[in-house]
């Protein structure tokens, strides 16, 4: 298979990382040229990756391409290409509307919407695809688990759960800080925070049939430290605070059509 892609950034050295991570490696890769120092050390990285000439080299050349320039640009980028009725169109732009996409790549109408996230160079996290599609099943899902997604709907609202990961650090940046302030070494609190919650991460996996609720009731021993944190934190309305904050990102995502 070869691969295009038009955009050279971060969420595309994610991805060829993550496919060229792969022992027997079937996909050979075409870049589109900006930005040149990722594209070229793509390049030098991995045999069957080249770089076009420039971003109609790639659609001309390729069956299957995706697109991996920022929304901002997209506009400008895509009405100045070529695109053929039997290209295989993969937008990883993550706001601009499958409908929207589609608009911007006639004649193609093979048209999937994917969400991968930068953790997949390590084949790690989740992607969501919409609409199911089994050839970009087959590809995204050597690096991490695929989520297929029957309407757009269900897609905005999973990408909600993409916009949680800042939150998420801070949480443990605020128990390193603590544990700073209380004599522990920079390093050491660091890696034992890191290898705790890589351990809870393995949680739901270990224990499929629990959901979150029953896990969080399940280490929340009783009169213990972890009901502590639970009731205070629920005290001080810090969930309540995160479901809100939820549905302001939905808002923002269901007003720009994203899917
Ligand atoms: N990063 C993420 O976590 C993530 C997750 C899901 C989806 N996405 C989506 O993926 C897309 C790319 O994100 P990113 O983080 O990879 O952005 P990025 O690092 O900014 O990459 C975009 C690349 O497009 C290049 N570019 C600019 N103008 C171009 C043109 N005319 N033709 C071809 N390429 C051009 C830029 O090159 P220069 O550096 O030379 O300007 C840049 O390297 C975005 O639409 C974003 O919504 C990102």
């Amino acid at each position: 298979m070869k691969l295009g892609f038009i955009g050279t950034g971060t969420l595309t050295a994610a991805i060829v990382t993550g496919l060229k991570s792969v022992a027997d490696d079937p996909v050979s890769v075409v870049l589109s040229p900006r930005n040149e120092e990722i594209a070229s050390n793509l390049a030098s990285r991995y045999p069957n990756v080249h770089v076009a000439a420039d971003n109609q080299a790639v659609l001309d050349v390729c069956d299957t391409v995706m697109l991996a320039v920022r929304p901002q640009i997209a506009h400008q980028v895509l009405p100045e290409l070529r695109f053929r009725r039997g290209h295989h169109v993969i937008s990883l732009i993550a706001t601009l509307s499958r409908e929207e996409i589609i608009g911007l790549t006639a004649p193609a109408t093979r048209v999937t919407k994917a969400l991968p996230m930068p953790m997949v160079a390590h084949r790690l996290g989740a992607t969501i695809i919409y609409p199911p599609d089994p050839d970009v099943t087959a590809l995204l899902g050597g690096l991490g688990k695929v989520i297929e997604v029957e309407n757009s709907q269900e897609f905005d609202a999973l990408s909600v759960a993409t916009a949680t990961y800042a939150a998420y650090f801070k949480y443990l940046d605020t128990i390193h800080h603590w544990l700073k302030a209380h004599g522990v070494p920079d390093t050491k609190g660091r890696d034992y925070i890191a290898a705790l919650f890589k351990g809870l991460g393995h949680a739901p996996e270990t224990a499929p049939d629990a959901d979150f609720a029953h896990l969080a009731q399940d280490y929340a021993t009783r009169g213990g430290i972890n009901e502590q944190v639970l009731n205070e934190l629920t005290a001080h309305n810090v969930f309540e605070a995160l479901a809100e904050s939820l549905d302001g990102v939905h808002r923002r995502i269901s007003a720009a059509g994203a899917t």
